[in-house]
């Protein structure tokens, strides 16, 4: 019988009151109650105790005593109504950041649907055993010499100093560990600058189309936002608010949906942008170590004179999402403000896994696993590529983007209601496909999808390129629909592979 004690005054107090709200919850009225030398047993209380709350009990008409027999439960004692259970947002906003949130975020979409077999999906994480192993290892030793307490505000110096040597290696950033904040990921980077940042009604610029987990960070916050064009270079410098903006996101090393890598001209206009409009950058660099022909471009960060760019990297793409480990690199002039908000929010993060990483990170292991990843990630992307050529036959147009675990597919001539209608006959068929028209915040006119494949091994990306087809040819069969001519089409460039590249143009 599970009783709660409320704790006050003496125990046979407490036991009958527990008993009585037991019986008025839950146990039938003429129903046996337990022996008083079991229950006695079971609660670890003296027998008398137990006898004196009985007794009370009696007394009070909750109970009713057959001789010989036991105690049972009164048959005329009424049931207490269960507490109506409250309905899901049934509530008005308790707050205006409430309100906001109900405003901007409906669902928490990109998730797998159910039953699905495949999943093209997102944000998935590379499939990989021999990380598990060797990430099992690190965090067990670390978890023998880390300290019990907090972990230092800004994060473990070992962490820091091992981010910063990378940083400066693979990304041509330099910074020094007091510029580096570590945080839980992408979405704690984006929370903190929105606290440091952004006034209800501020003008933030984001790029169309955009992560909208970020967007609807900034929303929440109260930011108005100004959607700027991309095209195969990036950023349209040129479309950014003309009066300023308090703050532009992008993602230069590799746009996310499209896989634009920002040229050096619209690098230098941006930052130029942000220095005569005192604006912020948020530069996301989520996938920036994964690149398949030859080295990656150095980051936006590495250009900035002026400390106007906060620079933001995440292991949920190198290591897992799971460990939510990132790092903020921290304009000077806002450190403090900065630390502040990181400590208002969670005070540090795990000490643990920071402590592993940085291990993994000091002795090699982790640019050997991203070398290794390269390798694997870059056949999936081939066999996927190919896969899609050979069953598009003139349907789709493939923006090859050349970094990442995504690419983007476009439907030429489609609207988004007619690939809203493939998506839901792959879900059917246990196919999980993905539309980018929830990366926009207004329509874009282009239809198509978004196809993640970091999380596939080749023979599932085989078995799911079977199935797309199955469906590209019920809901787009070949003779029903030919591809319009496009004009505004770049020219078809040969890649150093030998496959072609289609690019989009300004949208
Ligand atoms: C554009 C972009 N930024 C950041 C992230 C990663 O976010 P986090 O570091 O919070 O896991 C993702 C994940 O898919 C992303 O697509």
């Amino acid at each position: 019988m599970h009783l709660q004690l409320d704790g006050n005054g003496p125990l046979h107090a407490q036991l009958t009151r527990a008993l009585k709200a037991a019986m008025r919850s839950g146990l039938v009225a003429g129903s046996r109650l337990p022996a008083t030398r079991q229950l006695a047993r079971e609660l670890g209380m003296s027998r008398n105790t137990v006898m004196a709350a009985y007794e009370q009990l009696r007394a009070e008409g909750f109970i009713e005593g057959r001789v010989g027999s036991g105690s049972y439960i009164a048959a005329s004692l009424p049931r207490a109504r269960p507490p109506a259970q409250p309905v899901e947002g049934s509530i008005a906003p308790q707050s205006a950041f409430a309100r906001r949130m109900r405003e901007c975020h409906q669902g928490f979409g990109g998730v797998v649907a159910e039953g699905v077999l495949h999943a093209f999906q997102c944000g998935e994480p590379m499939t990989n055993p021999m990380l598990t192993t060797v990430w099992a290892r690190e965090l067990s030793r670390a978890a023998q010499y880390t300290a019990p307490g907090y972990a230092p505000i800004r994060g473990l110096p070992a962490l820091r100093e091992a981010t910063c040597d990378y940083l400066a290696r693979r990304r041509g950033v330099h910074a020094r560990p007091e510029d580096v904040l570590i945080v839980a990921g992408t979405q704690q980077a984006i929370a903190l600058i929105a606290d440091v940042l952004v006034d209800p009604g501020d003008l933030v610029a984001i790029e169309e189309p955009h992560y909208p987990a970020i967007r609807k960070v900034l929303q929440s916050h109260g930011a108005r936002m100004h959607t700027t064009t991309v095209d195969h270079e990036g950023l349209v410098c040129a479309a950014l608010p003309e009066g300023g903006a308090k703050l532009v996101c992008v993602t230069p090393s590799h746009q996310f949906p499209t896989g634009a890598v920002m040229s050096l001209q619209r690098r230098m206009e941006l930052l130029d942008y942000a220095s005569r409009h005192d604006a912020w950058i948020f530069e996301d660099d989520y996938d920036g170590e994964f690149r398949y022909d030859g080295k990656p471009l150095a980051a936006l960060r590495s250009l900035d004179d002026h400390n106007r760019v906060i620079y933001v990297g995440t292991f949920s793409k190198a290591v897992s999402p799971t460990i939510r480990l990132g790092y903020l690199i921290m304009p000077p002039q806002l450190q403090r403000d900065f630390t502040s908000a990181k400590w208002m929010s969670d005070f540090s993060s795990p000490g643990v896994e920071q402590a592993a990483l940085a291990q993994f990170i000091d002795n090699g292991g982790f640019e050997r696993h991203l070398r290794r990843s390269a390798q694997v990630l870059k056949e999936r992307r081939r066999v996927l590529i190919d896969g899609l050529r050979a069953c598009g036959r003139g349907r789709l147009l493939i923006e090859d983007s050349r970094a990442g675990m995504h690419f983007v597919v476009w439907f030429p001539g489609r609207s988004d209601a007619e690939v809203a209608t493939l998506v839901e006959h792959a879900r059917r068929a246990r196919l999980g496909l993905y539309s980018i028209a929830p990366l926009y915040l207004r329509p874009c006119g282009r239809a198509g999808l978004v196809m993640g494949y970091g999380g596939m091994s080749v023979a599932e990306i085989e078995q799911a390129l079977v199935l797309f087809e199955r469906c590209l040819d019920e809901i787009f069969p070949v003779s029903a629909k030919p591809l319009p001519r496009r004009p505004a089409q770049r020219p078809t460039r040969r890649s150093r592979h030998g496959r072609s590249r289609a690019s989009s143009g300004s949208r």
